[in-house]
């Protein structure tokens, strides 16, 4: 897996905001929608305030934008601030002119059976939208990707999954307490990821351990972002924290 390594978080969000903003022009130019598949997270914080900056200053414009999310918690209501909607919204829909009917995230506030026929009905959106151009992925310290944990087939499509109990304790700072963490979640599978066109996984500050044996290591279900290395068209961005165990 290439991988390109910055000096800061800074410098590293401002380089995959840019390439963000070259596809979205380079779709424009041609008529064409651009999907994305976007991620939450601390690690895209700061590449979402560089596209709302480069809207504001350089009149980037969203309205031929597509968007999936990876990931929604399950169950969770749209509107509370932990949802991945609200993350969204809060961080980049809001302050962008993307249409509205253009904004697709798991819906975390269906009962099981229906969330599981939405699950099917993702996949086909993402089909019909002509599949996501553009994938971007932050890495969990266990290796998931979206919320597919170790374990996941590299079959595995949008579902229902249980959350390891590590991801649970990563993810508490944004709750009042670890109890409060959904114990599950509606993610893209490992092979509706590895059906994007090109994938960009950002990685910053203490992921070096997982990252190098993502890069490095054997191809296994064990370490979901391993098989990445399996992706024709995925570069990993990191800083030089997330990149100090590389060989
Ligand atoms: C979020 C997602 C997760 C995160 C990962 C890293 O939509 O799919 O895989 O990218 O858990 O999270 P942060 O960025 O908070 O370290």
């Amino acid at each position: 897996i290439p991988v390109q390594i910055f000096d800061s978080t800074e410098d590293g969000s401002l380089f995959v905001a840019r390439e963000i903003a070259s596809l979205i022009k380079e779709k424009q130019a041609k008529n064409l929608p651009c999907v994305l598949g976007l991620a939450t997270g601390a690690t895209p914080i700061r590449l979402y305030a560089h596209l709302v900056n480069l809207h504001k200053t350089e009149g980037l414009s969203f309205k031929n934008v597509i968007t999936f999310n990876l990931d929604e918690y399950y169950p969770i209501e749209r509107d509370a601030f932990q949802s991945y909607w609200s993350y969204m919204h809060r961080h980049l829909f809001d302050h962008v002119d993307i249409p509205k009917e253009n904004i697709h995230l798991p819906n975390g506030e269906l009962s099981k059976e229906e969330a599981r026929k939405a699950c099917e009905t993702y996949e086909q959106l993402i089909e019909n939208a002509g599949g996501i151009d553009l994938q971007i992925l932050g890495i969990g310290s266990n290796g998931h990707i979206g919320f597919n944990e170790p374990g996941s087939s590299i079959y595995s499509k949008t579902r229902l999954v249980s959350l390891d109990n590590t991801t649970r304790i990563n993810n508490a700072y944004e709750f009042q307490n670890i109890s409060e963490v959904p114990r599950m979640a509606i993610t893209m599978g490992i092979s509706t990821i590895l059906k994007a066109k090109k994938i960009i996984l950002m990685a910053w500050g203490s992921k070096a351990s997982i990252v190098a044996k993502s890069v490095e290591g054997q191809v296994t279900e064990q370490i979901p972002a391993s098989i990445l290395q399996q992706h024709n068209n995925c570069t990993f961005v990191l800083d030089h924290n997330a990149a100090a165990e590389l060989t």
